[in-house]
């Protein structure tokens, strides 16, 4: 996690962020030091990356990097706005003892795009990464990747509209409307059980989540979520989040997970 002691909407690059309506920075850091919190509460290790002055959106962490197996596929951002960030996390990645860490070729923005579940990566592509990223991380990986079709605007990565409840049983939840019919279809069938989420709760961000197989960190406003996610045996945790969702990123944007090496 990356602590948003830079955090403004000072530009635009997805239809949530509005450089003219106000951000509360102190309110942001707040949030964000209660989801590191509750984190270190459940008993999960934090790491943090020290944030850099001009990149506002260093915040969104996912973003950085995908690591899989304890191997590491870094960023390219779409946007000139956050370049800066890949370097960085590499950066971090480098001096943390990770020995496989690749600097990709084509435009990936990391688990923003990109789920992993047990059989599969789940990655995504229409505003963001590119199909070719999906390629590179198959191959980087050696596992297989599924592209989807992103399709909605408003649900420009895939972590937006999608999230993996159970990485050990192929389980998740996600927003059918964010995605192309083909994408959809290939979704149903590959998931024929999965959780489906309401219009309501995907705009509230809700499938912006993070699961450890047993808790659910989601958005306080995605209640719609809680009673479905009881039922297939989570506890939901809802957590506020408002100033971070003016950017257009929720509990997932600002949570980087480090999949360990097989054991
Ligand atoms: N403002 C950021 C952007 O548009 C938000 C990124 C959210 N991160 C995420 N993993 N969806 O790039």
């Amino acid at each position: 996690m990356c602590p948003p002691a830079h955090f403004r909407v000072s530009y635009s690059i997805n239809p949530w962020m509005d450089p003219s309506k106000p951000v509360d920075a102190a309110l942001a850091m707040f949030q964000w030091e209660d989801l590191r919190d509750r984190y270190r509460a459940l008993g999960h290790t934090v790491e943090i990356l020290d944030p850099l002055p001009g990149l506002p959106d260093m915040v969104f962490a996912a973003n950085g990097a995908t690591v899989v197996d304890g191997r590491v596929l870094g960023a390219k951002f779409a946007n000139p706005e956050r370049t800066e960030e890949a370097p960085a996390h590499l950066a971090w990645f480098r001096a943390h003892g990770f020995a496989e860490v690749r600097e990709p070729e084509h435009v990936n923005e990391a688990e923003g795009d990109l789920a992993v579940t047990a059989g599969w990566i789940l990655a995504g592509q229409g505003f963001r990464s590119s199909p070719l990223a999906h390629d590179e991380a198959q191959e980087f990986f050696g596992r297989p990747v599924i592209s989807l079709e992103l399709t909605d605007p408003r649900y420009y990565h895939l972590d937006t509209a999608l999230a993996v409840l159970d990485e050990t049983r192929d389980e998740i939840m996600y927003f059918p409307g964010a995605f192309s019919p083909g994408s959809r279809a290939v979704l149903a069938r590959l998931f024929p059980g999965a959780l489906l989420a309401t219009a309501q709760d995907a705009a509230a961000l809700g499938l912006n989540a993070v699961s450890d197989g047993r808790h659910v960190l989601l958005p306080r406003p995605a209640t719609g979520l809680h009673a479905p996610l009881r039922e297939r045996g989570f506890e939901p945790v809802a957590v506020d989040m408002s100033e971070l969702h003016k950017a257009g990123g929720s509990v997932k944007c600002c949570t980087m997970e480090l999949r360990p090496p097989a054991s």
